[in-house]
């Protein structure tokens, strides 16, 4: 029977809420840590824990199922389907007790993503999408801001963890500052992308995204009227995701790729 990518956004929805809630409590111990112990270590406990839980309870209503997430690699599973998690994008708010933080699962079927949810519980925010069918904060549709020329864009972008990527980082970013309204960087990619949907920035880009960052947040944002793409006509991959509407995605696309924004310099 065929896979219906509304039901799989029922069940992504659940399982989002349920682990955005252990998360979240999770995040309030990390900020009464004694000095013994390390935030970081904790972090990554609650990564693994909140993935575990994420892993579980799809697996549970779809036994045949594969799941690809940040803390443990793909199972192969006997149906088409496969959800592509994150369990906490945004680690270093989540650290910090910011609320820039999210949880966020994909369901692909045949290798393509047709349901997403980027669930921000301390902001208190869902975004949701299914492909064909919109894209959506809390029940209300969204839409991305028209495009404008690029120097009214305000454009978020983000850094990767590497000291030599982030010099390279800090080079594209020398020539893309002056060319454009402002930069945001807020520090969650899947939220930069659900910003965008949302018409609270007018472009992103960024390079070294991978699968579970991008994965519910892109359907999310094309959803909503953006672009979503790498240089020199690549899906958005680890070289370099590129999100804007139609128009701002070109002019943007052409200043980055001259600058080889893609690679590390
Ligand atoms: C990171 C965040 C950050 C982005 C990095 C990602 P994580 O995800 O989305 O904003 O700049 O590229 O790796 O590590 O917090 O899940």
């Amino acid at each position: 029977t065929a896979v219906e990518p509304r039901e799989l956004l029922e069940l992504a929805v659940d399982v989002a809420g349920e682990a955005g809630l252990l998360a979240a409590e999770g995040q309030a111990k990390v900020a009464v840590l004694d000095t013994k112990s390390s935030p970081t270590d904790v972090v990554t406990e609650m990564d693994r824990a909140t993935e575990e839980l994420i892993r579980t309870r799809l697996l549970a209503a779809r036994p045949g199922d594969a799941v690809l997430g940040e803390e443990g690699g793909a199972a192969t599973g006997s149906s088409d389907v496969r959800w592509v998690v994150d369990p906490i994008d945004g680690t270093v708010n989540y650290l910090y007790g910011r609320a820039e933080w999210a949880v966020s699962i994909a369901a692909e079927v045949a290798g393509e993503v047709v349901a997403g949810v980027v669930a921000a519980p301390v902001r208190g925010e869902q975004y949701t999408a299914v492909r064909g069918g919109g894209a959506y904060r809390d029940g209300v549709p969204l839409r991305a801001a028209p495009a404008v020329p690029l120097e009214f864009a305000l454009v978020a972008t983000g850094f990767g963890y590497g000291a030599r990527r982030r010099a390279h980082q800090a080079e594209v970013l020398r020539t893309v500052l002056p060319r454009v309204r402002d930069i945001r960087r807020a520090g969650a990619a899947a939220l930069d992308l659900c910003a965008l949907a949302a018409g609270q920035v007018n472009a992103y880009y960024e390079r070294g995204l991978n699968p579970w960052d991008w994965g519910a947040a892109a359907l999310i944002a094309q959803e909503a009227g953006s672009r979503v793409g790498g240089l020199h006509g690549a899906p958005p991959n680890p070289g370099l995701t590129i999100a804007a509407p139609p128009g701002l995605f070109e002019e943007l696309h052409d200043l980055l790729a001259p600058l080889g924004a893609d690679g590390d310099g």
